[in-house]
C-alpha cells in the first residue's frame, strides 16, 4: 500500500547551514513509498525553496556496508546529489571524516547508482520541484541517519549565490577532502 510522509523544515532544521526557526511547518519534501512502478519503489518530491540561501535538501543517510546498490532516477527538475564516502581506518568506520565527496549534477532522465559506501542527500538547485524515483526496498536502521545528525548534515552545505551553486564546508567533520562536481553521466561511466 502506498504511504506518504511529509518532511517539514523542522525535520531538517538540525542539518541546516544556518538555523532558521521561522515557518518550521513548511513542507520541504514529500516521500511516497511502495509505489511499485516497474523497478521504482519510492518517489520523493523536493521543494524549490531556499533557506537562508541553502538549497532545499533531503536528510541524507548511509546504507549498511553489506547493502545492495540503490538506483535513483530524476523524473523532473534539476538536482545535485551530494555523495560522501565512508572513511574506513584500520577496518573501523570513522564517522567524523569522509574519504571523498562528489556533487553529482543531475537532470530529468538521469540515473545514478549508489554503492553502499556512499551517504547521499539531494539538493534541489532548480526553480521547480525536483522529483526523484528510487528502487530501495530494504528499509533503514537508525545507524543510517545518526551520523548525519551527529555531524549536523552532510560534509558540505550547498548555497545559492547570485544564481550560482557554491559550497561551504561543514566544520563538524575533520580534514574534509575537496569536493568534486561531476555529471551524472560521468559518475556512471567511472563506476564510483
Ligand atoms: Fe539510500
Amino acid at each position: 500500500m502506498i504511504s506518504i510522509t511529509t518532511r517539514t523544515k523542522e525535520f531538517i532544521q538540525p542539518l541546516l547551514y544556518k538555523d532558521d526557526d521561522k515557518s518550521l511547518d513548511t513542507i520541504m519534501y514529500v516521500c511516497t513509498t511502495e509505489i511499485n512502478q516497474g523497478p521504482w519503489q519510492n518517489c520523493t518530491i523536493i521543494s524549490a525553496d531556499r533557506i537562508n540561501g541553502e538549497f532545499t535538501k533531503t536528510h541524507g543517510h548511509y546504507h549498511q556496508e553489506n547493502a545492495s546498490d540503490e538506483t535513483y532516477k530524476v523524473l523532473q527538475g534539476k538536482g545535485v546529489f551530494v555523495l560522501q564516502k565512508k572513511f574506513i581506518s584500520d577496518g573501523k568506520w570513522d564517522q567524523g571524516r569522509v574519504k571523498e565527496v562528489f556533487f553529482v549534477e543531475a537532470e530529468e532522465g538521469d540515473e545514478i547508482i549508489i554503492k553502499p559506501h556512499w551517504a547521499h542527500s539531494w539538493s534541489n538547485v532548480g526553480k521547480n520541484p525536483l522529483i526523484v524515483l528510487d528502487n530501495w526496498k530494504d528499509g533503514h536502521t537508525p545507524d543510517d541517519y545518526t551520523p548525519i545528525i551527529k555531524y549536523k548534515g552532510m560534509a558540505y552545505y550547498l548555497i545559492e549565490d547570485k544564481g550560482n551553486i557554491t559550497y561551504v564546508p561543514n566544520n563538524n567533520y575533520k580534514d574534509l577532502p575537496q569536493p568534486r562536481f561531476i555529471s551524472a553521466r560521468d559518475f556512471a561511466i567511472n563506476n564510483y
